[in-house]
């Protein structure tokens, strides 16, 4: 599995697996299996999935040693704030049966999170944390929290898909030393991504899928993809695009279906805001 360095050394697999809306743990648990076994070794949760349990069971019953498995889990909302954080960082290790976690990410541009970020240095410097990140944060935010913070977060996971394709903001992390890592790759099949003609024809002339190209185009331009299924073929097709290379052409007609606009959330917008800090969950 191809890796990304991380602005602290650490390594990162460039390929991963998410677990967002899986909430039968059952089905949870045989997906992580499924995707160990198929040989993804980047696994991501947040404890408002309410998953952290399962992921944590699939780790444990693979067999695969712990050290070999990138654990990416991330703080809510409504646990923002420097004891709080800590708190929700202690329940993720119970429920992950872990006692560190490869990458911290703060879920959301809301809430205490410089309380949250000063829990999450310490935490990184008592070894617990590998690596520190937030996600869905904005440029302008991300640029305030390097300014006014000790540690530049590692990551940044944010919208990011053929739709969406964050060229500017990439050049921008990148330029600051922060990795990018995209979710919902398949923009969650909105807007007939997975029908797309351009992607198919793209697909067509390797013998790929639509997802593939996809994943294949996000993870050659150096963004780490997390793509989600609960279906086995799936999950190894997802796996399966380190074996073709999308040409400089192939890469420039993708471009040319960016819309620029979020399917999901604008984090500027004050309603969004409302609707996250809705969401609540008992930890
Ligand atoms: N930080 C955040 O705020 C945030 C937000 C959203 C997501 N995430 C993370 O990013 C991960 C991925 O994003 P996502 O789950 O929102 O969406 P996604 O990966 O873009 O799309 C998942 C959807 O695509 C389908 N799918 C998967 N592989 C496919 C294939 N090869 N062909 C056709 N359909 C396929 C899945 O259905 P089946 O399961 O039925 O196959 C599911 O409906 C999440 O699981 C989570 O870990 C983070």
């Amino acid at each position: 599995m191809e890796k990304v360095k991380l602005n602290n050394g650490v390594e990162m697999p460039l390929l991963g697996f998410g677990v967002f809306q899986v909430s039968d743990l059952k089905e949870c648990k045989e997906s992580v299996l499924t995707a160990l076994e198929t040989g993804y070794r980047l696994l991501d949760t947040a404890a408002v999935y309410e998953n952290e349990t399962a992921v944590g069971e699939a780790v444990k019953e693979s067999g695969i040693p712990r050290e070999e498995i990138f654990i990416t889990t991330k703080v809510w909302v409504q646990d923002t704030g420097y004891e709080k954080t800590k708190e929700s960082f202690i329940h993720s290790l119970r429920k992950l049966g872990t006692d560190y976690i490869d990458l911290f990410l703060i879920h959301m541009p809301y809430g205490d999170v410089y309380g949250s970020w000063r829990a999450m240095e310490d935490l990184y410097k008592e070894g617990k944390i590998r690596a520190i990140g937030v996600s869905n944060f904005y440029n302008d935010r991300v640029i305030d929290f390097i300014l006014h913070n000790e540690i530049i977060p590692a990551v940044n996971q944010i919208e990011t898909h053929p739709f969406l394709q964050n060229e500017e903001t990439h050049k921008f992390l990148e330029n600051n030393g922060i990795q990018i890592e995209s979710w919902g790759p398949f923009a969650e099949g909105k807007n007939g991504i997975f029908r797309n003609e351009i992607l198919k024809a793209i697909g067509k002339k390797y013998g790929k899928s639509v997802a593939q190209v996809i994943l294949r185009w996000l993870t050659q331009r150096g963004v780490v993809a997390i793509p989600k299924s609960v279906r086995k073929e799936r999950i190894v097709e997802n796996f399966n695009i380190f074996d073709f290379h999308l040409t400089d052409e192939d890469m420039q007609i993708i471009r040319s279906i960016d819309m620029n606009q979020t399917f999901f959330n604008d984090y500027n917008d004050p309603e969004a805001a409302i609707r996250m800090d809705a969401i609540r969950f008992i930890p």
